[in-house]
């Protein structure tokens, strides 16, 4: 078996903003009441012409120059996203065509807001097993366009992006390695959240579209209820595993899905609030590109450095949880 690390890391966003204040000229809500339930202020969001694959292109692009990777080396392109551009073919497809990855596979991964976690995991055991020497996995994501803009307790969470990283077969000599990866789902709750209309149980009509079906629809409560318990027990679960304890932990970069979540969790675990990455402030839940998206901006920021114990967690719909736990 060989091991895998995280080589490099890059983002994209949409440059379009969509803040509080826009949204309260939408629904009826207010900026108070968003940053104090949510911590969100503002989001991004795809202009017109503008998709999923783009932003994971750009996205990949900078990854891979941040792994000093060269396209054609790649094994497989690995999408976390439930808004690809297309039902099919994947939105992988358009980012190895775009990017020239000619020996690549290129595949969806559709475990919502899990979904970076669910690739780094696929990504990872690949190059473990000698399939691939190297991996581009992505969380991409134009949420905007499933969005129901008149539902105020879904609207005002979601923003659209992208994150990226490249995993490699892990050089000798070197410690840095995804030190394990568990994954979960429970399909009894796939009712959580969901996007009714659009596949085979209910294909696009005109009845389908006056009923906005094809959007988003979620039970925020027990979302909330669910999510926190997933985030503690990730945590708990990725230490025991793995023999450390609360204080080994450096960096946890976690699903940016509401500062309420995170600090309802973070009551029940030895972890100070310094150790975790937070910048849903300036980009809401961005799904699947939610994880990515935070960790290249807490590797620009320094805020990881070498040898330091890392953990990502995300949980969404499905419901589908996991953490990948990494040395960096
Ligand atoms: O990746 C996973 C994706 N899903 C999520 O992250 C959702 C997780 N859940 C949440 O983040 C929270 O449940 C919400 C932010 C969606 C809602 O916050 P909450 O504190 O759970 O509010 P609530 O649903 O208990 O509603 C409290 C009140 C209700 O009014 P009444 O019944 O008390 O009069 C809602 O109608 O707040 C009202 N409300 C709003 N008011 C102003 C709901 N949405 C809004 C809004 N603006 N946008």
């Amino acid at each position: 078996m060989y091991r895998a690390w995280l080589a490099g890391t890059g983002a994209s966003l949409p440059e379009k903003v969509l803040t509080n204040h826009d949204l309260e000229g939408m629904v009826d809500t207010s900026d108070e009441w968003i940053v104090q339930r949510t911590g969100i202020r503002e989001r991004r969001i795809v202009q017109e012409g503008e998709v999923t694959s783009d932003l994971a292109i750009a996205a990949s692009r900078q990854a891979l120059e941040a792994a000093g990777i060269q396209p054609e080396d790649l094994g497989a392109v690995i999408v976390g996203t439930v808004t690809p551009d297309k039902v099919c073919p994947s939105a992988a497809v358009f980012v190895q065509n775009a990017l020239g990855a000619v020996n690549a596979c290129a595949f969806d991964l559709n475990a919502a807001c899990t979904g970076f976690v669910y690739s780094i995991a696929v990504g990872s055991s690949f190059i473990q097993t000698g399939l691939c020497e190297h991996v581009l996995v992505i969380g991409a994501e134009a949420l905007s366009r499933f969005v129901n803009y008149s539902d105020r307790n879904s609207c005002i969470l979601f923003g659209d992006g992208a994150g990226a990283a490249v995993l490699s077969r892990q050089k000798d000599g070197e410690d840095s390695h995804i030190i394990d990866s568990q994954l979960f789902a429970d399909g009894g709750a796939r009712d959580l959240i969901q996007i009714p209309a659009g596949g085979a149980a209910l294909p696009a009509s005109p009845e389908t579209v006056e009923a906005r079906q094809h959007c988003l629809s979620m039970n925020g409560r027990e979302v909330f209820k669910f999510a926190t318990k997933a985030m503690v027990d990730l945590i708990n679960t990725s230490l025991e595993r793995n023999g450390f304890k609360y204080e080994d932990l450096d960096i946890i970069v976690p699903h940016q899905v509401n500062s309420r979540i995170i600090d309802t969790a973070l009551k029940k675990v030895d972890v100070p609030k310094e150790k975790i990455f937070i910048n849903l402030d300036k980009y809401g839940n961005t799904s699947a590109a939610s994880v990515p998206i935070a960790l290249r901006e807490a590797v620009e920021e320094g805020r990881i450095q070498k040898g330091n114990l890392v953990l990502f967690v995300a949980f969404g719909a499905g419901m589908t949880w996991g953490y990948n736990l990494l040395r960096w």
